[in-house]
């Protein structure tokens, strides 16, 4: 083990060894960094690069905007569709209203083929908010966000620093129907949905948000990033510290990363103690 992760897991305050204990087979969910090679720092990011600045969204450029001006929405399908979210409206609404209209909403097709709107889970009053990119299969058959193999892996992640789901934590995510096949969500997608994780967060009003891969972070910070490039950085979203990792799908496929996933929820950790002020 080289100094370096040493140090992490010393940070940490964990043994070497430290893995889900799953059913075999379940290797694969490990957070175990001291099992991975030190990552090579050009590894490549989940997402085909979109060619645009990489910057730091604290200058918030508006080049590129992913909200404010997304593009036309898309030719309605057969199925009928109500329309756009009403941002003003969604803005007033209270958990159990706001919790109603993401179930009930139709505003992007989305919602034609999911099973259920999975609205968020976790303590409303929560200092952490982990916001993932939509529900997958499992998610969409249970109603609750990162349940299935990713959501073990965030699981572990979360222990990792100390912290579990529903214990002072919020899941949500910045879409709340399952993109078909789990396709990354479109530009109009995540923008229309994005009233409801606004509002989420307005309710909670959480210390410190973690993006967990590019469109959760792109969504949040309303601007182009890569995650490789944003990593160990402060972020904002409406005065809220936002820290960027990679995602738990994307870490399942590139194990060699996880070690660069925990170093960004120690420096998370950081963070929150920080503003805390050494409570944490
Ligand atoms: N991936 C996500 O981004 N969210 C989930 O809820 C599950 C998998």
């Amino acid at each position: 083990m080289n100094a370096r992760r040493d140090s992490i897991l010393r940070e940490m305050g964990l043994g070497p060894i430290w893995r889900l204990r799953g059913a075999p087979g379940d290797e694969a969910d490990a957070f175990d960094p001291a099992n991975e090679q030190a990552p090579p720092d050009t590894s490549v990011e989940e997402a085909p690069a979109v060619v645009a600045p990489v910057v730091d969204a604290q200058v918030r450029p508006r080049e590129q905007p992913l909200r404010a001006e997304s593009p036309a929405p898309a030719p309605q399908p057969a199925r009928e569709r109500s329309p756009a979210v009403n941002a003003d409206a969604v803005g007033g609404m209270g958990w159990d209203e706001l919790t109603q209209e993401i179930l009930a909403c139709k505003a992007c097709r989305l919602c034609e083929q999911r099973r259920q709107a999975v609205p968020g889970v976790g303590d409303r009053q929560a200092d952490w908010l982990f916001v993932g990119e939509g529900p997958g299969a499992e998610e969409d058959a249970r109603g609750e966000p990162f349940v299935g193999k990713a959501g073990q892996l965030l699981d572990a992640m979360m222990s990792a620093i100390g912290i579990k789901r529903g214990d002072n934590v919020y899941i949500a995510n910045t879409v709340k129907c399952r993109p078909p096949a789990n396709r990354t969500p479109e530009v109009e997608e995540l923008a229309a949905c994005f009233p409801y994780l606004a509002r989420q967060i307005a309710l909670i009003r959480p210390r410190l948000i973690v993006a967990l891969g590019r469109p959760a972070a792109q969504s949040l910070l309303n601007t182009d990033i890569r995650i490789a490039s944003a990593r160990g950085k402060c972020f904002d979203y409406d005065g809220i510290p936002v820290v960027v990792t990679y995602h738990p799908a994307y870490l399942l496929r590139n194990p060699m990363d996880k070690a660069k996933a925990w170093e960004d929820l120690c420096f998370a950790r950081r963070e929150m103690a920080r503003l805390a002020g050494g409570e944490n």
